[in-house]
């Protein structure tokens, strides 16, 4: 059992094994959304694998039952997903992708484990031509801000499961379609074998290969990142998980309500080489 208290923000603890969330007494929550494999075909490269059954745990809108009124109030959601440290096929475990419904953005934090979160911002005539490529590395207490534009898969690169939580605009439901559609994101992320050369990502060293999804017209290169340290306007500190921010300074959310009254440029520290 992994006590989650302090990364999170909220009185939590991980059941690694099953793996699946414990909650505090004075925690709002309900059982989680389960991915399946079955769920997941049409956007995996290997689509005949049938384990693991289940991928990943999304527990959605949990807080303090006192952060109620306030979460209410600025038309905020906080999540929290558990996924299973595993491989699908040739494939790092990954989530099936979605993407935002007009420019509504994202905050996400590492919780627990290692984080690849692939961001693809496709243009706006054509879904299938991707004009911008992100692959940004992330361990636990990272920051991870998802910018207007972007759709965006987690992928866990392992050993351990992968915990990350999100604050994110209560106004929209998530938009599966245009990842199923290109039968997956733009790149399938996949562990190295023996045929391949393969490469080590800048950050945090891991080995991958990387194929390009055929689906689509025109790839940009992919780009490789870090999340920034510290983000004044968006009120996000080293150490200190962005739940507590609803309580410290509500306001620094309005960018998930309010994405395009605000800059992105310094969201990511680029680590190509
Ligand atoms: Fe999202």
């Amino acid at each position: 059992m992994v006590d989650l208290r302090d990364n999170s923000g909220l009185d939590l603890k991980l059941d690694i094994e099953r793996p699946r969330l414990i909650f505090g007494e004075d925690i709002k929550f309900s059982t989680p959304a389960v991915r399946t494999i079955d769920q997941m075909k049409e956007v995996l490269l290997d689509k005949d694998i049938r384990e693991p059954v289940e991928l990943y745990y999304m527990y959605r809108d949990i807080h303090k039952t006192t952060d109620s009124p306030i979460l209410k109030e600025h038309k905020l959601r906080f999540d929290v997903t558990v996924i299973k440290s595993s491989h699908l096929g040739r494939e790092f475990m990954k989530t099936a992708g979605h993407y935002h419904p007009g420019s509504f953005g994202e905050l996400y934090e590492v919780v627990f484990g290692r984080c690849l979160c692939l961001l693809q911002r496709p243009d706006s005539e054509d879904y299938r031509v991707i004009k911008e490529v992100i692959l940004v590395e992330a361990v636990q207490g990272q920051k991870i801000v998802i910018p207007p534009g972007f759709g965006h898969i987690l992928i866990n690169p392992g050993p351990d499961c992968l915990v990350t939580s999100n604050w994110v605009s209560g106004c929209f439901s998530s938009s599966y379609e245009l990842y199923r559609e290109a039968k997956g994101a733009a790149y399938f992320v996949i562990l190295p074998d023996n045929t391949s050369e393969g490469m080590t990502t800048p950050g945090l060293k891991i080995k991958i290969n990387i194929i390009k999804n055929q689906q689509f017209k025109e790839l940009a290169r992919i780009k490789f990142a870090k999340p920034a340290g510290e983000i004044k306007r968006f009120s996000l500190m080293e150490n200190n998980p962005i739940y507590n921010i609803i309580n410290r300074n509500a306001q620094a959310l309005n960018f998930l309500n309010h994405p395009l009254d605000y800059e992105y440029n310094d969201i990511f520290i680029y680590t190509d080489t």
